[in-house]
């Protein structure tokens, strides 16, 4: 794939090759990440970083990713604070923005608004999360440490059996992640679930139609052989009260007792984060944070060199990153691990 001006709006643009290519990118990243290394490859380039929805981890890790390669950063947080608030259409702050930026990074609560406001953006948009619909870098930052978590095992993506857990219908991390897996061969889904939060059809259509096994469920038990079991939040921004949410929060939880007693010793856990550690809801708890199988942690790092890599291939300089290295002058032995 030509990634070079494209923009990244949903992971059914990608193909095996396409993000092959992303995480070879990626790995390319990992020295300028952990401060061995400097590289100036976007020197004067600047991101504009619209997230008009909470967030920390997603925005931070974009602009953190762009400053790595020797960008500038602008944001704008919130809804309330921009002009939208005033009226303005997708399309007219897409011109206008798209003109003070070289690429955009956007998240936005409304489904499809990420893909109508490129329609009017000058360069290249990257999604951030649009609604409840999609978040193709957190989906390829899940992938990218899968793959990494289970070499580790002596295990590869084809021939996996992944659990997802939680808020499956309003989680658009599962939907992305569902979809790009099923690019891959002989997948196992369990997907476990409230009746009301199920994946929603249109994805389980994507990965029945691919001929991957899914098994749909409210019960935990039956994912013994789980290699990855992902968590995620009930997504209560979703509901149309906080109340409604409550009725769910809490339900499906991992702990150190029930990994235990329902997972095999080398399941990966994984959750995008944040985890909603509140006690009502606690879906993955802190008795796991040493576990060596806890993969959270590397997941967000992981999201960084994820980024990167598109920056340096939407804005065509892939290539070119290693020549205009340079040193790091400061103390910076402890990322180093
Ligand atoms: C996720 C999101 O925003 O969809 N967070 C993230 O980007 N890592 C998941 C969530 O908010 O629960």
């Amino acid at each position: 794939m030509n990634f070079t001006g494209a923009n990244i709006l949903s992971v059914e643009q990608f193909h095996r090759d396409s993000i092959e290519q992303i995480f070879e990118v990626a790995d390319r990243m990992l020295p300028y990440a952990r401060r061995q290394k400097r590289t100036r490859v976007l020197d004067g380039a600047i991101l504009g970083n619209l997230f008009f929805e909470p967030s920390t981890r997603t925005r931070v890790s974009f602009g953190t990713a762009f400053n790595l390669l020797g960008g500038e950063v602008r944001e704008t947080t919130g809804m309330e604070s921009s002009a939208l608030a005033k009226g303005e259409s997708l399309y007219d702050t897409a011109r206008v923005l798209s003109s003070y930026s070289d690429v955009i990074a956007m998240r936005h609560p409304k489904s499809g608004s990420v893909a109508e406001f490129a329609q009017g953006s000058r360069v290249p948009v990257i999604n951030g999360g649009d609604g409840a619909n999609e978040h193709p870098t957190q989906a390829l930052l899940d992938l990218y440490t899968i793959k990494k978590e289970l070499a580790y095992h002596g295990h590869s993506v084809d021939g996996m059996h992944i659990c997802m857990m939680g808020d499956l219908k309003f989680g658009r991390t599962v939907h992305s992640l569902s979809r790009l897996l099923a690019l891959y061969d002989n997948i196992r889904f369990t997907l476990i679930s409230p009746r009301e939060l199920m994946m929603p059809d249109s994805v389980l259509a994507v990965i029945e139609k691919a001929g991957h096994e899914v098994t749909v469920t409210d019960q935990v038990s039956g994912s013994s052989d789980a290699d990855i079991v992902y968590q995620t939040r009930i997504q209560q921004e979703r509901f149309t009260s906080p109340a409604e949410a409550d009725q769910y929060r809490g339900k499906f939880r991992l702990n150190s007792e029930i990994y235990t007693r329902h997972y095999k010793p080398n399941t990966v856990i994984m959750h995008p984060l944040p985890r909603d550690s509140r006690a009502e809801a606690n879906e993955l708890d802190n008795d796991l944070n040493q576990h060596p199988n806890l993969a959270i942690f590397r997941q967000a790092d992981n999201g960084v060199l994820i980024r990167m890599a598109l920056f340096a291939l939407t804005l065509g300089v892939a290539d070119q990153v290693e020549k205009y290295e340079c040193e790091v002058n400061w103390y910076s032995d402890k990322r180093n691990v």
